[in-house]
């Protein structure tokens, strides 16, 4: 049942929509304030729809091969996502890369989680990455858009050790755990005004925040 006196979230897919889950469970059990309005997917395929739907969320397919060019596609996708609007628009594992134009449209509204420490290893294959380099530590990054890929201020980190003869199936999967901690926590943060974007700048407490927000363990590490 649609609540009209919460904020209204859009979110995007493109895959199995676990991250679309966790939300989904954040705001049944009131920890994000807010209602979501859709949830669209590019792919006719996506799990996540079904996720969606189970939880009697309104659900849209706009595929992106029926579109001529990037920017028709993302015109329909405005479109369709203003009907709603959200306060904020959430990108859980929507696997293409926006126009200027769109990112621009909400600015300041526009969240993507990345299963890496920003700013390393943008792109794909990031489990894989962190591996071939060594690295002790690894996780993922919940940041605001803003026009190149995987970039833009970052929100929160959630921090995830590297485990001697780790598999980059191994390490995708406990970092998979904390996106699903941390991206709820981010969005209603984000509902509930403790954390304020303003002009691409994040504010946590009214105070800007020059690093991330650091999950490790359950828990925050540090405030601002
Ligand atoms: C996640 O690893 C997310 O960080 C990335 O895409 C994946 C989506 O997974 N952007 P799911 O569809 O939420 O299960």
């Amino acid at each position: 049942m649609m609540i009209s006196s919460l904020p209204s979230l859009v979110v995007l897919i493109s895959g199995s929509g676990s991250n679309l889950q966790a939300i989904i469970e954040a705001v049944e059990n009131r920890q994000i304030r807010a209602q979501i309005c859709t949830v669209i997917s590019n792919r006719a395929d996506a799990g996540g729809l079904k996720r969606a739907q189970k939880a009697g969320i309104k659900t849209m397919v706009i595929e992106h091969t029926q579109y001529p060019s990037r920017e028709t596609f993302d015109q329909a996708l405005i479109a369709a996502i203003d009907k709603c609007q959200p306060v904020l628009v959430i990108l859980a594992g929507f696997m293409r890369i926006l126009t200027s134009g769109f990112i621009q449209h909400y600015a300041d509204r526009l969240l993507n989680i990345h299963p890496s420490l920003l700013p390393r290893y943008k792109g794909l294959h990031t489990h894989q990455r962190a591996l071939e380099n060594g690295d002790r530590h690894h996780g993922a990054s919940v940041h605001i858009v803003s026009s190149e890929l995987d970039s833009g201020p970052l929100v929160i980190q959630a921090i995830v050790e590297v485990k001697t003869g780790d598999t980059a199936q191994q390490l995708a999967a406990r970092v998979l755990e904390q996106e699903h901690q941390i991206y709820p926590l981010a969005i209603a943060m984000l509902i509930d005004g403790r954390l304020k974007i303003n002009h691409n700048s994040v504010y946590f407490n009214n105070r800007q925040l020059h690093k991330p927000l650091l999950w490790h363990a359950g828990k925050l590490l540090e405030k601002a």
